[in-house]
């Protein structure tokens, strides 16, 4: 396996030299080993026991044999939206006479990624639940070959400065507290003029109140405002150029909250990706929408200070052969999905 020369070690962001067993970090002294086509990385020693508490939360969600089915569901659902989402992105993405490269950031399987790669992306993945990165690996696709998978806090990707033409948040930035941080690290990785493009769930009022009496088990889960991360782009060094509400299936909803619904998504269409005023009070106040921002980065920041880290053993990784079976049907899913891609 290869590495492109800009990846580099996620603590001190230096280079990376290959070994029989993986790569070696000379100023970080610590090997990144490579099994099952995966590099183990890294995350800060500092927050170690939130960092096992939440790969376990992944691990028991979305990285073991018996949610195959389940995930496979969603997918298949989520596929259309995830397509329009990538369409929106592509047109507005150069690659600087090459292919352009994007990064996806808390990937899961990295079934968005493989949709990138078919949009004509090279694509890197980052995402520490090496169990959930291994369910993906029968996504192949000549845009994702080796050296593309790193099992790593996302927080911290192992990508020099400047090297992104893209990097894609897909329902990953609401897994963290200090969201601010990720988009300052998106600035990093991009080059001036590369796009961040986010498709995230967000806080409503109605949200807010229920989750006084009803607190979100997921412990890792931290839903803001749509406010609060527009707030945080702008923060980081970006220009939002276009800000869109995608609504996903209805469900168990009421006769009236499912018309007042559809008012609120008839208003939307490209000319009005935010619709219209009523629209923005139902996303706000009722919210079931996702946020999509696409923000193009407008200079460089402070970079974020890297701590210290510890390394993410390959033994997290407990699937077998037989446990991936399951995940057979995902690329015949997928690849029928994409046809949906404007290419
Ligand atoms: C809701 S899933 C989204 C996966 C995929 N992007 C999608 O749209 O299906 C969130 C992912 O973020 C990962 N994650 C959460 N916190 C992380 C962190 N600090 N570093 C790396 N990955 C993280 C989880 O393991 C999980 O795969």
């Amino acid at each position: 396996m290869e590495l492109a020369p800009f990846v580099v070690c996620p603590e001190t962001l230096g280079p990376l030299e290959a070994r029989d067993d993986g790569y070696w970090s000379p100023r970080a002294e610590r090997l990144y080993p490579v099994r099952e086509g995966l590099v183990f990385m890294a995350y800060p020693q500092r927050d170690a026991a939130m960092i096992a508490e939440t790969m376990e939360e992944e691990h028991d969600w979305q990285g073991s044999a018996d949610v195959a089915a389940r995930n496979l569901e969603y997918v298949r659902a989520n596929a259309p939206r995830a397509i329009d989402f990538i369409n929106m992105v592509r047109p507005l993405v150069a690659g600087d006479g090459r292919c352009p490269r994007a990064l996806e950031l808390g990937c899961g399987n990295g079934w968005v990624s493989w949709l990138l790669a078919e949009a004509g992306f090279e694509v890197w993945m980052c995402d520490f639940e090496s169990n959930s990165l291994a369910t993906g690996l029968n996504l192949v696709h000549p845009n994702l070959g080796d050296g593309r998978r790193f099992v790593v806090d996302a927080r911290y990707p192992p990508i020099a400065d400047g090297s992104m033409d893209l990097v894609v948040f897909k329902e990953f930035v609401h897994h963290v507290s200090d969201h601010g941080s990720l988009f300052r690290e998106a600035n990093r990785v991009l080059r001036r003029g590369g796009l961040l493009a986010l498709m995230e769930p967000v806080r409503s009022v109605r949200q807010a109140i229920y989750e006084v009496r009803h607190p979100d088990p997921h412990k890792g889960h931290h839903l803001t405002s749509a406010r609060n991360y527009l707030h945080s782009i702008r923060a980081a060094g970006f220009e939002v150029i276009r800000q869109a509400y995608v609504y996903g299936e209805r469900s168990g909803q009421g006769r009236l909250a499912a018309r007042i619904r559809e008012r609120a998504v008839s208003a939307i269409d490209s000319s009005h990706p935010t619709g219209d005023w009523f629209t923005r009070a139902h996303f706000h106040l009722v919210g079931g929408a996702q946020l999509i921002v696409m923000a193009r980065k407008e200079g460089e920041i402070e970079p974020l200070e890297r701590p210290p880290m510890t390394a993410i053993s390959p033994d997290t990784l407990d699937l077998e052969d037989q446990d991936l079976r399951p995940y057979d049907e995902f690329p015949a899913v997928l690849t029928e999905a994409a046809a949906r891609l404007d290419r």
